[in-house]
Parts: C-alpha cells; sequence; structure tokens
C-alpha cells in the first residue's frame, strides 16, 4: 500500500537541513522502493496551515548534501500563538490537521528546533503521527546531546575568532566577539575554546564586568598586547542576573545598545587601556554548506526517521544519545531548554587553562 509521508522545515535555519531532508527521502525510497510519496510541506507549518505542499520526485532529493538553507523554505510560526485564531479567522490547528488529511499522510516529519518541537508536540496531542529531526546552531535541545547545525556554526564562528586574532595582535586591541546562541551559550563556549579566546561569557554564568577588566589588565601587565572575548548574545550580568525575569525585561527595554557588546565594550571602556572594538558576526554562523560532522549526523537522523515510519514508531524526536540515534518520546522533552551545566568538562578544562568567565 502507498506511503504519504510530508515533510517540512521550520525556525530558524541552519547547515545541514538539506542533508538531513536527503536523508530522509533516500531512506524511505530504499525502504518503500515506489510505495512511498514525498510531500514537500513550503515555508514550514505556513504551508501546513495554508495547504502549500507539493509531490516531490527523487531527484529533487539529489545533489543537496552540501547545500546551506533549506529547499522548502522556512517560516517562524511561535508555538504561542498557534492555538490563537488570528484576525483573519485562521484557525492554524484545524488548518494543519485538514491538510494532513487532505494530503493522506501516514506520518509528518519536521525538522526545527525548540519551538517547533513544541507544535509537533501539539500535533501529536492532536492524533498526528510526527517525528521531530532536533535542528539548531544552538545545541539547545532537551534530550538529544547533539543537534545538526551546531557544529557547523562552531566552524564559523571559531573561524571568525582566528580572523579576529590576526588583527587583534597588529593593533594591540581588545575585541568583542558576540556568538550567536539564543538562551544558551553552548555555541559560545566551543568556539571560545576553540579560537583561544581569552574571556569566555555566557548566560549561564553571569558576569562581573570588574572581573573581566581585571583580567584584561592582567594581560596587559603580562605583555599581551591584545585580548579576545567570546560573548554569548544571551550574555547578563551578576546584576540582571539578580532581577526578576519581569524585571530584566523591563531594565532591557531602556537598553541603548543594539546588542549585549556593545554595552560590554562602553562599560569597559573606562577600565581598561587598550582601544576596544566589537565584532557581530550573526547570521554568517547559519550559513553555508554543512560541514563534515553535520552531513554524517543529518544522514543518520534522517536514515533513523525513515526507519521509525516503517516500524511505526511515531510521536518522538530522533535523539543521538551516547552516539545512537534513538527515539525520545515529544512528551517528554517538548518545552524543555538543555542549558550548559555550568559544572561540565568544557568549563573546568577552560578554567584550567586560564580563560576567565568573568565570575
Ligand atoms: O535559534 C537559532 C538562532 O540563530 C539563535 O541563535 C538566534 O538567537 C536566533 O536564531 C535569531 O533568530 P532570527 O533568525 O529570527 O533573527
Amino acid at each position: 500500500m502507498m506511503k504519504r509521508i510530508g515533510i517540512l522545515t521550520s525556525g530558524g535555519d541552519c547547515q545541514g537541513l538539506n542533508a538531513a531532508i536527503r536523508g530522509v527521502a533516500k531512506g524511505l525510497y530504499q525502504e518503500f522502493g515506489k510505495d512511498v510519496e514525498i510531500y514537500g510541506i513550503k515555508d514550514g507549518y505556513k504551508g501546513l496551515i495554508f495547504g502549500e505542499y507539493k509531490l516531490m520526485k527523487p531527484n529533487d532529493f539529489s545533489g543537496i548534501l552540501t547545500l546551506g538553507g533549506t529547499l522548502l523554505g522556512t517560516s517562524r510560526q511561535p508555538f504561542k500563538t498557534m492555538r490563537v485564531i488570528d484576525e483573519n479567522s485562521v484557525d492554524k490547528v484545524k488548518g494543519m490537521k485538514d491538510n494532513y488529511k487532505k494530503m493522506k499522510l501516514d506520518c509528518l516529519v519536521i525538522l526545527g528546533g525548540n519551538g517547533t518541537q513544541k507544535t509537533a508536540n501539539l500535533l501529536r496531542e492532536e492524533g498526528l503521527n510526527v517525528i521531530h529531526l532536533p535542528k539548531t546552531i544552538d545545541n539547545d535541545i532537551w534530550g538529544t546531546d547533539i543537534t545538526f547545525g551546531f557544529h557547523s556554526a562552531v566552524e564559523i564562528a571559531t573561524n571568525v575568532i582566528d580572523c579576529i586574532h590576526t588583527t587583534a595582535t597588529s593593533h594591540g586591541r581588545v575585541f568583542i566577539v558576540e556568538v550567536m546562541g539564543h538562551k544558551v551559550g553552548w555555541l559560545t563556549l566551543s568556539a571560545g575554546i576553540a579560537g583561544g579566546a581569552d574571556v569566555i561569557l555566557l548566560p549561564e554564568i553571569p558576569y562581573d564586568i570588574d572581573k573581566v577588566a581585571k583580567c584584561l589588565n592582567d594581560r596587559i601587565k603580562a605583555g599581551k598586547k591584545f585580548s579576545i572575548l567570546a560573548v554569548a548574545e544571551g550574555a547578563i550580568s551578576k546584576q540582571e542576573a539578580a532581577l526578576s525575569k519581569k524585571e530584566r525585561k523591563k531594565a532591557r527595554e531602556n537598553f541603548p545598545h543594539p546588542s549585549i557588546v556593545y554595552r560590554i565594550a562602553e562599560e569597559l571602556a573606562g577600565k581598561v587601556d587598550n582601544e576596544i572594538r566589537v565584532c557581530v558576526p550573526g547570521h554568517f554562523q547559519r550559513g553555508g554548506s554543512p560541514c563534515a560532522y553535520d552531513r554524517v549526523l543529518c544522514t543518520r537522523l534522517g536514515a533513523t526517521a525513515a526507519r521509525y515510519i516503517k516500524e511505526k514508531t511515531f510521536g518522538v524526536m530522533v535523539g543521538m544519545v551516547n552516539g545512537q540515534c534513538v527515539p525520545v518520546p515529544l512528551q517528554d522533552v517538548a518545552g524543555k531548554l538543555k542549558s550548559v551545566p555550568v559544572d561540565c568538562d568544557e568549563i573546568k578544562a577552560a578554567r584550567q587553562i586560564g580563560i576567565s568567565f568573568g565570575d
């Protein structure tokens, strides 16, 4: 009997989406031969809500292993608005269920991060067969050791720090590099260590600006003419950490800086003698080809999703735990955030070689 599988990519893009799509599709064609139809849904949940999809052909999945972005397109559809009927009277959940039925799907494969996963779980609760693949450069999805996109972004952020190193050295400057990662510090921690940063500031370890300044001044005294700070976009000071979430949000509303690194640069200006510059690589970190590690990871996650479809293992994320692909029930993980444990090995090793976390 013909199997019909839908596939969509939702939320911020990253490297490896096409490699994972390819893994799912090639795995399905191997499992079911001509008895499978794959529907590509456009622009994430938006395409599912509004019925924008197309039947894909095996050729559509060729030559995409190394391609950045997502051939299906993506969009952000916040989870908190999913059950809200919008101003045009669109019932999003009904739309998604109706289109799932219209395509006569046996399963919907959903590639995305935390928010996407919450909606995948909502669709599971509504009775749809779903499988989620963990995508994000932030590596913040609970229940999997690693997400695809992360290693590729680490490579890019590390390369940025490497390049900044040479110019910082020539000029004897302090450089503050802002690394993505949303509310967690995985990306900054890895890129910071790999790039040889002198200071690493993470959301998980609130910083004291005087401690950061002391570290930089100690380097000057020791004859080091330059310093590199790798700062997570979600980094917070000790003062901010003492505020409630609401108070912090309010304080940030009056924030005159485009992002955290500009504020840190201003705060350090009176306390450190070197010239200070900032560098914000931003979405550059999500672009381009997936690295070799991610190509392998995406192929494994995608192929495993195809196997789960054959075995009728639904309502799960394909997680990578201790080097193995495992089915992780969505109800156990949806809505949970995987932060960096402050006593993890990477942080311990970084401290042992003298990297400051500003605490
Ligand atoms: O979740 C991936 C991510 O790149 C985060 O690191 C960052 O905070 C956010 O997305 C940026 O979102 P947008 O692409 O909507 O600007």
